[in-house]
């Protein structure tokens, strides 16, 4: 077992503007960094702070015990990992990659014939983020070597282990990012609404921002509905829910805006 205190060998692979910012979270916190970049400039800008360059993804990869990879995407993972993957028995390997769930799931594939330890990752955070108090990256897949390395991967913020399937990561990951959009389309139609009246989008977001701060905090109480969906009683009746959707898709009509995310909205919460 590795001792969690020491400094760990650890190699980061692909440093973009992601994979930077771990790295040097890494550095500062005194493990013993390895870095390789497809442009090798990005990894020489780390050297001043203590990191060592390889020259090949192969070296970095076979370089430590814990091998963090943030390259753009899933091809680009496999690119890399998959020619090695024998010789990267015993290590565990975080992609810090966003994939889909299926593309974790099948790296874990490989993984199994390999003899290697895959935890998936997804990152809720922006490069500035990371190591600072509002970051926090999801985990999944090989569970005792996240509470091996649970301290080391606790530098880039938070660390959240969600299951052993690898593809759980990435489908919290997904659907914390769909809330955030969905968020994002309801207050972009909803300022072109509220201008067809003389109002401003900046005095919606005023007055939007702690409405929907209040209902945030109602969503733990409405989890039960669908983890358990036949112990729940629902606070508002579907017709309720149905029709003060159907009033918001017709003011969108009436001032010649589109009603197509009313309607997704609708089949989504009361199911028609
Ligand atoms: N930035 C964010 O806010 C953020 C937040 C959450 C998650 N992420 C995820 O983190 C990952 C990296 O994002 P980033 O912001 O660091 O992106 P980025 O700044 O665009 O960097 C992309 C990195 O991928 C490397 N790369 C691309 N294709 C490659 C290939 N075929 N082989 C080897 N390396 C390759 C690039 O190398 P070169 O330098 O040679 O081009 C670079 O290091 C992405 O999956 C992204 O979704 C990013």
């Amino acid at each position: 077992m590795t001792n969690q205190a020491a400094a760990q060998r650890v190699s980061v692979i692909g440093l973009g503007a992601m994979g930077t910012a771990l790295a040097k979270a890494l550095l500062a916190g005194g493990h013993e960094v390895t870095v390789w970049n497809r442009t090798p400039a990005r990894a020489e800008a780390l050297v001043a702070d203590g990191a060592r360059v390889a020259t090949s993804s192969a070296e970095a990869l076979t370089a430590a015990d814990l091998l963090i990879v943030c390259v753009l995407d899933d091809a680009a993972v496999r690119e890399h990992l998959e020619p090695v993957a024998a010789r990267l028995r015993g290590r565990t390997v975080v992609n810090l990659t966003t994939t889909t769930p299926e593309q974790a799931r099948s790296s874990g594939r490989w993984a199994r014939a390999a003899g290697v330890e895959l935890i998936d990752g997804g990152i809720m955070a922006i490069p500035d983020m990371i190591g600072g108090p509002g970051a926090f990256v999801l985990y999944s897949g090989a569970g005792a070597a996240f509470a091996r390395y649970r301290s080391v991967l606790e530098l880039f913020g938070a660390a959240e282990f969600v299951g052993e399937d690898l593809g759980a990561a990435a489908m919290y990951d997904v659907s914390i990012l769909g809330g955030m959009y969905a968020m994002f389309a309801a207050f972009h139609q909803g300022g072109a609404m509220v201008r067809t009246t003389g109002g401003t989008a900046a005095r919606l977001a005023e007055l939007m921002t702690p409405f929907l701060q209040a209902m945030a905090t109602t969503l733990t109480a409405q989890a039960p509905g669908i983890d358990t969906p036949a112990e729940y009683v629902q606070p508002q009746s579907d017709e309720f829910t149905a029709a003060a959707i159907d009033l918001i898709d017709k003011s969108a009509a009436e001032s010649g805006n589109p009603t197509e995310l009313y309607g997704g909205l609708r089949r989504t919460l009361v199911g028609r």
